[in-house]
């Protein structure tokens, strides 16, 4: 089960050899894999969305618009691919994505990949060699997409040469190798995970709060990398637009301080592992107001009175063999900061991210940690995207478990 908890986006266009299409997805559907199909309106000439959507057990697809008229959002699905394949590609919808053109629903989908995006050009030989589609393959290259190369042999139109999609077990055995190519993950069947992410918004009156910028993508990433190591997975966060129910593991949105602190206790207990990222406000005010704050003087004062400390709780009850991981955002003496943040709130480990690192901290995609341990080892990570530095944090954990 090489690709357990992987999740594989397939992108068919007009080809041919689009009817070789259910037999990969068979293949990676066996080795554990999630697949879901997206594809164009020609592609559809050549194979059934009704045939994939049966395979995969999920709707192909096509549109901008499901069925019942609702938004087929593009962005979750690209977000949802760690790997994105387009295959077969025709010439034309090779030109179309390095173009930038957007004009259906998969060209949409891959402009919002955040994953690695492979394409599988297959055609007739005289269209592969042609130069403005040799051009558009180095062009996709150079833009970091993988090009498969096409192989030889006997093509639709009864000519022979090169423009043959690789037959479904050689996309197979790339698939396979690109994701072994990562350490292993632990793992982690049958543990519980408790993640909490986001910020939190502590309430002034019906229309105001307190909260910061935390977007939530962090602990999201963390979720999605402990769910492919088997654990089963309670992500606990703040207000954000980094999950939209799509998930398949527990997701618990929650407003305030306090909220989180509730659904923390619930389930802190029956946690092997408890990872804290939020970013949790410390303060809430002394009161919220029943109506809304009218202004008066030039000077407003609000009182504001501490928040729990949700990491600190888990490390006074922390019990044996449980595993505590906590977040620090620093802006100075990061490294001191942090380890005596460790020390204080009981944890097993701090993931350290300055706010000084560019391309580092809230919003970002990508972030630059430093993975402190409780026996005082530490390790920096370049920057990377978040989803790479879950693997990594997992891996760091490992030590404990
Ligand atoms: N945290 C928490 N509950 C809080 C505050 C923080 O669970 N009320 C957790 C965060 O999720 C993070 C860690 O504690 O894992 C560090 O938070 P931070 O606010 O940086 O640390 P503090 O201890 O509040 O220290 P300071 O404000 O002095 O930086």
């Amino acid at each position: 089960m090489a690709l357990r908890g992987k999740h594989i986006l397939i992108g068919i266009t007009g080809g041919i050899a689009a009817y070789k299409i259910p037999l990969l997805v068979r293949l990676l559907i066996k080795e554990g894999a999630e697949v879901r199909v997206m594809m164009t309106e020609a592609a559809a000439q050549f194979v059934s969305p009704f045939t994939l959507a049966t395979l995969t057990g999920a709707p192909v697809g096509m549109d901008f618009r499901r069925p019942d008229g609702t938004w087929n959002n593009h962005v979750a699905w690209a977000h949802w691919a760690d790997l994105i394949l387009m295959a077969p590609l025709t010439a034309n919808t090779l030109a179309k994505i390095v173009n930038g053109q957007a004009d259906n629903f998969p060209l949409a989908v891959l402009m919002s990949a955040e994953c690695p995006v492979w394409l599988s050009p297959s055609m007739d030989l005289e269209m592969y060699r042609y130069p403005a589609v040799r051009d558009n393959m180095a062009k996709a290259a150079s833009y970091g997409m993988r090009v498969i190369p096409a192989e030889e042999g006997e093509l639709a139109s009864g000519l022979k040469g090169q423009g043959r999609m690789p037959e479904p077990e050689h996309l197979f055995e790339l698939i396979r190798q690109h994701f072994q190519n990562r350490p292993p993950l632990p793992d982690l069947t049958g543990k519980k995970v408790l993640i909490t992410a986001g910020p939190t918004y502590e309430h002034l009156d019906p229309v105001r709060f307190i909260g910061n910028h935390s977007s939530g993508k962090t602990g999201k990433a963390l979720a999605e990398a402990f769910r492919d190591a088997g654990a089963e997975v309670s992500l606990i966060i703040g207000p954000n637009h980094v999950v939209d129910g799509s998930e398949d593991y527990e997701v618990v949105p929650v407003t305030s301080a306090n909220d989180m602190f509730e659904e923390v206790k619930k389930r802190l207990d029956n946690s092997h592992i408890a990872v804290f990222a939020a970013a949790v406000a410390d303060y809430q005010p002394a009161e919220v107001k029943d109506n809304k704050i009218k202004k008066a003087d030039e000077r407003l004062t609000i009182e504001l009175v501490r928040n729990p400390d949700i990491l600190a709780y888990a490390g006074r009850h922390k019990k044996p063999g449980q595993v505590i991981v906590g977040f620090a955002l620093e802006t100075d003496r990061e490294l001191e900061n942090a380890k005596e943040k460790l020390a204080r709130k009981n944890a097993d480990m701090i993931v350290l991210n300055s706010l000084r690192d560019p391309g580092a901290g809230f919003a970002t995609d990508t972030n630059k940690i430093t993975v402190i341990h409780r026996d005082g080892n530490t390790r920096s990570y370049p920057l990377k995207d978040k989803k790479a530095l879950a693997y990594d944090i997992l891996h760091e954990l490992e030590k404990h478990l």
